[in-house]
């Protein structure tokens, strides 16, 4: 039987290992391997989900690179790194996969260093401050590309 479930990457960058116990007043107290077992027991019959996480931006290169020519897109919260790097900018420049560029805060409502993001240009589209369910959020976004 064929096989259409679509394969769709998640990435968590530096700190975000720690949801669930970082700043729960700001990141709430759902850990992501919690909110994982949810989305895969939600998407089970559509959607292949493969979770990577790391808090050095060139691993999460490395990630961008290998997952984008083989996955159908990628779910990125680069944390810190949104708001300095320009090399994930590029990196997310140079795959094919589409990226929804993702935060579980509101930024815009947090410090103003915050409110600059230097991926959101090479991003399909950028979801965020519904907590945990901006990840999916923006699964769904990228099912109806
Ligand atoms: C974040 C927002 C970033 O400003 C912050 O550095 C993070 C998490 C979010 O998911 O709300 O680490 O990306």
């Amino acid at each position: 039987m064929e096989d259409n479930k679509k394969r769709v990457l998640i990435v968590n960058g530096p700190n975000l290992n720690l949801l669930g116990r970082r700043e729960p007043g700001i990141y709430g107290s759902c850990s992501m391997e919690e909110y994982m077992d949810a989305l895969r027991a939600r998407y089970a019959e559509r959607v292949e989900l493969v979770y990577y996480q790391s808090n050095v931006e060139g691993e999460l290169i490395n990630k961008l690179h290998e997952e984008g020519f083989a996955c159908d897109g990628i779910v990125l919260n680069a944390g810190a790194y949104t708001h300095t790097s320009v090399a994930i900018h590029d990196a997310i420049k140079a795959i094919e996969a589409p990226v929804v560029e993702v935060h579980v805060s509101n930024v815009y409502q947090r410090e103003s260093y915050r409110h600059t993001s230097l991926i959101t240009g090479a991003c399909v589209g950028v979801i965020g401050g519904f907590g945990m369910d901006s990840y999916r959020l923006a699964i769904e976004a990228l099912l109806q590309l």
